[in-house]
């Protein structure tokens, strides 16, 4: 009676998705602190984490996957940045390198708190590994499609939300350039090392060069009609090396955009008995 077994994984993701968007909420307002820039955080990632749970949601949608695997998606985007809130409180800052990996702190949170009780031993997998590698310049070795499928999924949502909350913080205009080895890599199409941004165009090209990094079409067309990369293309120094990484990203963008989407899986059930257990 596969139908059968398929309504309670179902049933069971919905009710670990409730519970852990109760518990949640309990715990972001554990945080809230007297102290106004802590607050101000605190609400910023309150915001973006109930975005990207509803972005993450209509990306499953349009990937076609089922119910049963759109809550597992929801629950990825519900739990991603657990980690932010005690690392801005402890460390004022959201820069992991000047803190914590806050991606492998919330992978710790989840454990401590037996968030995932209620998910089989694989479907935990899938969470643990897309929040883990959510924040990294590159997912890892993925144990199977799905691990992979969910990571992209993250990665994407959390990206498009992100440019949303930086749209209104456009790096100043300082004239101070970018730095040599930050327009090479965006004349090469390579991500740039974040960690080494030195002036506010590096800022503009690191924030542009994540469109490299968006793995579905409708991420990133959804970042086009929002304008987020013409905006910071129109605020870069002129430059011959700075147009010819533009014209490059351009027609980056434009390939990308024709591709049909695919999760990568059919179903997370494919991937039942692969990868970790
Ligand atoms: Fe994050």
């Amino acid at each position: 009676m596969p139908g059968t077994e398929e309504n309670s994984r179902l049933a069971a993701r919905q009710a670990v998705l409730a519970w852990c968007g109760n518990w949640m909420r309990d715990y972001m307002k554990s945080y809230y602190n007297e102290d106004e820039e802590i607050q101000r955080a605190m609400l910023l990632k309150e915001a973006h984490t109930g975005r990207v749970q509803k972005i993450i949601g209509e990306l499953a949608v349009h990937l076609g996957l089922s119910e049963e695997d759109m809550a597992l998606a929801e629950l990825i985007g519900l739990l991603h940045d657990v980690g932010r809130f005690r690392q801005f409180t402890v460390y004022r800052t959201f820069k992991d390198h000047l803190s914590e990996d806050h991606a492998a702190a919330g992978v710790r949170l989840m454990d401590d708190h037996r968030l995932l009780e209620g998910l089989l031993p694989w479907e935990q997998s899938l969470v643990r590994f897309a929040v883990e590698w959510h924040n990294k310049k590159a997912i890892g070795p993925a144990p199977d499609a799905c691990h992979l499928g969910f990571a992209k999924m993250i990665r994407d949502a959390d990206k498009l939300d992100i440019y949303h909350v930086l749209e209104p913080f456009l790096p100043s205009e300082d004239g101070s350039g970018v730095s040599s080895n930050f327009i090479e890599k965006f004349v090469e199409g390579v991500q740039c090392d974040y960690t080494m941004v030195g002036t506010e165009d590096d800022k503009k090209l690191v924030r542009l060069m994540w469109a490299y990094d968006i793995n579905f079409a409708w991420t990133l067309r959804r970042i086009q009609e929002r304008g987020y990369l013409e905006k910071l293309i129109h605020c870069l120094p002129k430059g011959e090396k700075v147009q010819r990484g533009v014209a490059r990203l351009r027609g980056y963008v434009e390939s990308k955009l024709a591709e049909k989407d695919d999760a990568g899986f059919q179903s997370s059930h494919a991937c039942e008995n692969m990868g970790e257990k």
